[in-house]
């Protein structure tokens, strides 16, 4: 069996507060790529991962692992599972490639299993193993809030171009969290202005509202960021921003041939370049 494991990026990321549970309360809007790890599952007698493409742990301490022994111990299933996961998506790279995994061998296995698990009971365990899984379990575009396990679909945008950067460091995301803490004056995104603009389909609108709390801690980190911005500004994004803790940072375009013409002007930077467009795997 072969499952998608899509990227995302986050239009918008706020932060509200700290919650009892040491987490943060999030209002997010995240947003399905159509760049992917393959994730590929056969039966087996007991849970094994193989990863190619990415120098990435194959036991507990990989999502997609964890999926499966989380999902087998809560169902008593006998038997195991083979999983290879073939990966595209850049790692610590706050597009959630870890969680797409893991979201990817929840659906695979449920199905494989044969387990006939509800998508709300999948949901639930999607929590228990990262904040992002939830919102890999459903895809498209979607309001997320609570610490990520609250997911509202909203409606499909246009398929824009995207073009990422990724500088060749990884960010640790309880670290941003943690330094966010610290900040005097947080900034807060308008996020009642970017539901009003993917809810009525207004591209421009969306544009002009994308904004993410956590870029001020990781640009501060890494001043990189700012200046990766300004270049895929200057290539004529609509708009740029850093996706979820960072430090990737996006521009959008109206399309994929613009993106990808972007992207032919990105050479000699010390960053990897990704281009991709919006995918919505529910239509
Ligand atoms: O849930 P996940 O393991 O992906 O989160 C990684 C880290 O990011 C957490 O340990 C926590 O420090 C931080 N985090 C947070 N609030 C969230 C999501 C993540 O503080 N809503």
């Amino acid at each position: 069996m072969l499952v998608k494991a899509y990227a995302k990026i986050n239009l918008l990321l706020d932060v509200l507060g700290t919650r009892p549970d040491g987490y943060h309360e999030l209002v997010t809007v995240m947003q399905t790529l159509e760049l992917h790890d393959t994730v590929v599952i056969t039966k087996a007698r007991e849970i094994e991962l193989i990863v190619e493409g990415a120098d990435l742990p194959c036991g507990r301490d990989n999502l997609a692992f964890r999926a499966a022994d989380l999902l087998r111990r809560q169902v008593g299933y006998a038997g195991g599972a083979s999983i290879k996961l073939i990966k595209r998506i850049p790692l610590a790279a706050g597009l959630a490639g870890g969680s797409a995994d893991a979201a990817a061998v929840l659906c695979g296995l449920n199905s494989l299993w044969g387990l006939g698990m509800r998508m709300g009971k999948l949901l639930d365990l999607g929590a228990v193993i990262g904040s992002d899984v939830p919102f890999c379990l459903q895809g498209g575009t979607a309001l997320v809030r609570g610490r990520g396990e609250r997911v509202d679909p909203l409606p499909g945008l246009p398929s824009l171009g995207v073009v990422l950067a990724k500088p060749c460091f990884g960010v640790s995301t309880a670290e941003v969290y943690h330094r966010y803490d610290d900040i005097e004056n947080p900034l807060h995104p308008d996020s009642q202005g970017m539901l009003q603009s993917v809810r009525g389909g207004d591209v421009s609108g969306l544009v002009a509202c994308l904004g993410n709390a956590l870029e001020q801690v990781t640009s501060s980190m890494h001043p990189e960021i700012e200046h990766i911005k300004s270049i895929l500004a200057a290539t004529g994004a609509l708009g740029v921003l850093m996706s979820g803790s960072g430090p990737t940072v996006f521009g959008l375009f109206d399309n994929e041939t613009a993106a990808r013409q972007a992207a032919g002007r990105l050479k000699n930077g010390n960053f990897g370049v990704w281009v991709t467009n919006f995918y919505d795997p529910r239509s």
